[in-house]
């Protein structure tokens, strides 16, 4: 499909918000428990998804000068991620503190990008495809900083913490007096790009526009842009053009655990028109926030679903219709496993 404009889409989450409905998928799907635990199928997706395909490994402001590294636990590999003398970014195995062979790698939207086994083509471009890759060129994410980043080993199946990053039905349950205050339950407008998906979220101010006509008013400060990157990330667009990226990576050998990683884009002090010490406290409060509804609201709820899905007579699950980004996670996993 073609990306649709903001502005229809905003309109479309007017509708719903209206109608009291949502996007559905086509059905629901069985899907679990042995995904989450199994072994062999952890096996299969270390090698055949991120032994295979591309997938963000940093922002290239994390290593902006040459012979900067910064060294990350892959799901086959631990790597470090490298600036050259010639500016680009390049990721070698690590082996004992010094360079091993060197791993696919392209920095593409200002995001660096590696396939997780040595020899494999790389092409970030082909694999976003057209509409994804021109939507991530459209933000210019190369001209913003990390400012913080953090990693989180965690007893979850990343599998599972994926999901809760790309749905939207569990806000008012899961976090009911932060994010649940603020954005609107069980409505996403949804498009499906094939391997990886745009969902538009609105926030509770916007209700003012149901009854009261928008006209050409520009209502994109009332809707978060979610971006579903296959196969493991989660790129959300704040109503001020700050973005937050969360990715997901399966532990070197254990289904229960992963290793999170959460970074926070923003303009430079510069591009912000902000002093440097409101620039550094506006976002040091941001990712104070971030970092509190992440450790007391979404953590313990996942640890205890990967508790309870490591019990032998623990039965499946079904995705439901309203959960249309996690059907789109699924379906293409998947397809990458189904070799
Ligand atoms: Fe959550």
């Amino acid at each position: 499909m073609t990306s649709t404009p903001r502005r229809d889409r905003i309109q479309r989450a007017l509708d719903h918000l209206r109608e009291g409905t949502t996007e559905e998928f086509a059905s629901v799907v069985p899907f679990g428990p042995e995904q989450y635990r199994d072994p062999e199928i952890a096996r299969r997706e270390r090698d055949l998804v991120f032994g295979r395909v591309p997938s963000i490994v940093a922002h290239g402001s994390e290593i902006a000068a040459a012979g900067d590294v910064l060294t990350v636990r892959m799901p086959r590999n631990l790597v470090r991620v490298e600036r050259q003398d010639d500016g680009s970014a390049q990721v070698f195995v690590e082996v004992g503190g010094r360079r091993g062979p060197a791993l696919p790698t392209q920095e593409r939207h200002g995001l660096v990008w590696m396939v997780d086994a040595v020899g494999v083509p790389i092409d970030v471009a082909d694999w976003l495809g057209p509409e994804v890759d021109a939507i991530l060129a459209g933000y210019g994410l190369e001209d913003l900083r990390a400012i913080r980043s953090e990693g989180f080993d965690e007893p979850a199946n990343w599998k599972l913490m994926q999901d809760a990053f790309t749905d939207n039905y569990h806000i008012q349950y899961a976090h009911p007096n932060t994010a649940g205050k603020h954005v609107h339950t069980n409505v996403q407008v949804v498009e499906d790009f094939g391997r990886h998906a745009r969902m538009l979220s609105p926030r509770k101010k916007i209700d003012r526009w149901l009854e009261e006509d928008a006209g050409d008013r520009d209502l994109g400060r009332y809707v978060i842009d979610g971006h579903f990157l296959l196969p493991n990330s989660t790129l959300l667009r704040q109503p001020d053009d700050h973005f937050e990226l969360l990715t997901f990576r399966p532990h070197p050998s254990d289904p229960a655990w992963c290793r999170m990683e959460m970074r926070l884009l923003v303009p430079s002090v510069e591009a912000s028109g902000l002093t440097q010490e409101k620039w550094q406290a506006t976002w040091d409060k941001n990712w104070e926030i971030l970092l509190a509804v992440l450790h007391q609201e979404d953590f313990p709820l996942l640890r205890s679903a990967q508790i309870g899905l490591a019990s032998a007579s623990a039965g499946g699950m079904l995705l439901g219709r309203n959960e249309v980004v996690n059907q789109i996670f699924h379906r293409e996993l998947q397809g990458l496993l189904d070799v």
